[in-house]
């Protein structure tokens, strides 16, 4: 039985990232308030944002320090623009305060409003930077099969899920996807994590060499891929990447918009994986979610060709109204004190062997064909047959299906395709509510197994 809020919903939204057609039948879930890593819906259930909302509210929910920076900043100056030379005091510290925190020495920081314009930012960067060095050939940008960068045009394209594609008339030519480097899923029979990650670096520079390296300008990647699959890379892998683009001189761009802030143990995913990143994107946890704000940050010679263009032609012609918006950058200046204060990335390295060993029990049920991840990121697989990896039909939604369950026992993740469900809860989870967590997936793990047991889903 629909709400009345359900079905006015119904009646008014296009959900993002939705099945369309079925929401018409089962609604919205709508959730009202939320305290700690807890939310609540409607009804006054509880469920514990096992995903951080979307792998952003690092500080979890009703965090009082932030929502009082907001309101002081609200008060002070809600708005002004950065346009035309144009600044305030929160944008500059913000730009210093992420200079000193960076994981490879930056020069300059440009803001936006979301991961996807940071992407979009980092591709016309690309363009504008290899017209003005007088190389206009060199344009084209690699990215990987699962990788996600984003919905806007430019972002899209880097993305390498089919659903962001499909009837979109994207990919744009110029971009072009390599392998994805998922291990469990990709190697060969009997192939190492190593002997992997150094035939993906072969493929990408084959990729290269048939391109013609004069014509490829940049790669893309994010230490962890989230929306692919929270997938986290084999041993060796950005070493072997990092190799051949520095063979061609390919700018490297780390999409940190998930993994930045303490979500892998560092501040940056790039420290982790020892990515030699020339520029990188962030957003999601800059503010911990509290407001929308993302962040460029590219190396001085990036800096100065652009700063050599605008002798040459004038303005830099890019940035959006609500580019380094006063009270998005004073949020992620509190954001980032908090951070420091309370030492957040030592709290996920306290609190992170315990996730990872509740998630690798998981693998013990007989659905689960890896669990695998990283400081407060994991991902599992579910599989019809563990010992040949195979698949359930795409169509059967068994991931989705567990997730349902899920929420009825009072947790949210997130399912994606080829049956995988993250988890990437708020950094301040506790570690009686990461076993709370992971609990409560395991009663909803027991009901997938009869669910797909009484639909005659399992191998014979
Ligand atoms: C790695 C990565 N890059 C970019 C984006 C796009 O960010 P947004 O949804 O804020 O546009 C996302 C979103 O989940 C992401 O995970």
């Amino acid at each position: 039985m629909l709400t009345n809020l359900a079905v006015r919903d119904i009646e008014t939204l296009i959900h993002p990232y939705t099945n369309l057609a079925t929401h018409r039948e089962v609604g919205p879930l709508v959730l009202e308030r939320g305290k700690g890593v807890f939310v609540y819906d409607t009804a006054g259930k509880d469920y514990i944002e096992g995903m951080a909302g979307l792998w952003c509210t690092s500080l979890g929910y009703s965090n009082d320090e932030l929502a009082e920076t907001a309101y002081e900043q609200l008060k002070k100056l809600p708005f002004t623009h950065i346009f035309s030379g144009r600044s305030h005091d929160p944008a500059i510290e913000l730009a210093e305060k992420l200079k000193e925190i960076a994981p490879v020495p930056i020069s300059k920081v440009f803001y936006g409003s979301a991961g996807s314009d940071a992407n979009d930012t980092q591709v016309k960067l690309v363009w504008y930077m290899n017209n003005a060095l007088g190389r206009p050939q060199k344009k084209k940008i690699i990215s990987r099969l699962k990788g996600y960068h984003g919905v806007t045009v430019a972002s899209a394209s880097l993305t390498g899920l089919p659903a962001n594609h499909t009837d979109f008339d994207l990919p744009l030519p110029g971009i072009l996807h390599t392998s994805c480097p998922h291990h469990y899923r990709f190697a060969h029979p009997g192939e190492s994590e190593l002997d992997f990650s150094v035939r993906l670096a072969a493929e990408l520079d084959e990729m290269i060499q048939r391109e013609g390296p004069d014509t490829v300008a940049a790669f893309i990647a994010e230490p962890v891929m989230g929306a692919g699959g929270a997938v986290t890379p084999p041993e060796g892998y950005f070493e072997a990447i990092n190799a051949v683009l520095a063979k061609y001189d390919i700018l490297f761009i780390s999409d940190e918009v998930i993994t930045g802030f303490g979500r892998t143990g560092e501040m940056f995913g790039t420290t982790t994986y020892k990515m030699n990143a020339d520029t990188l994107s962030c957003a999601k946890a800059l503010t911990s979610a509290y407001f929308p704000l993302s962040a460029v940050m590219v190396s001085e010679p990036v800096y100065q060709v652009l700063v050599d263009q605008s002798r040459k032609i004038g303005t830099f012609g890019h940035g959006n109204t609500y580019a380094g918006h006063p009270v998005g950058c004073a949020v992620a200046v509190k954001t980032l004190e908090i951070y420091q204060r309370d030492k957040i990335i030592e709290r996920v390295r306290q609190v992170s062997p315990k996730f990872l060993a509740r998630l690798g029990k998981l693998a013990e049920h007989p659905l689960v064909g890896e669990a695998r991840g990283v400081g407060l990121i994991g991902g599992i697989e579910l599989v019809k047959d563990k010992a040949s990896k195979a698949q359930f039909e795409a169509k059967k939604a068994v991931a989705a299906k567990s997730v349902s369950f899920a929420q009825e026992e009072g947790v949210i993740l997130r399912a994606m395709g080829g049956d995988r469900v993250a988890f990437c809860p708020p950094l301040v989870i506790s570690e009686a509510e990461i076993d709370e967590m992971f609990d409560r997936y395991e009663r909803a793990l027991g009901k997938t197994l009869d669910w797909v047991k009484a639909e005659g889903l399992l191998a014979a």
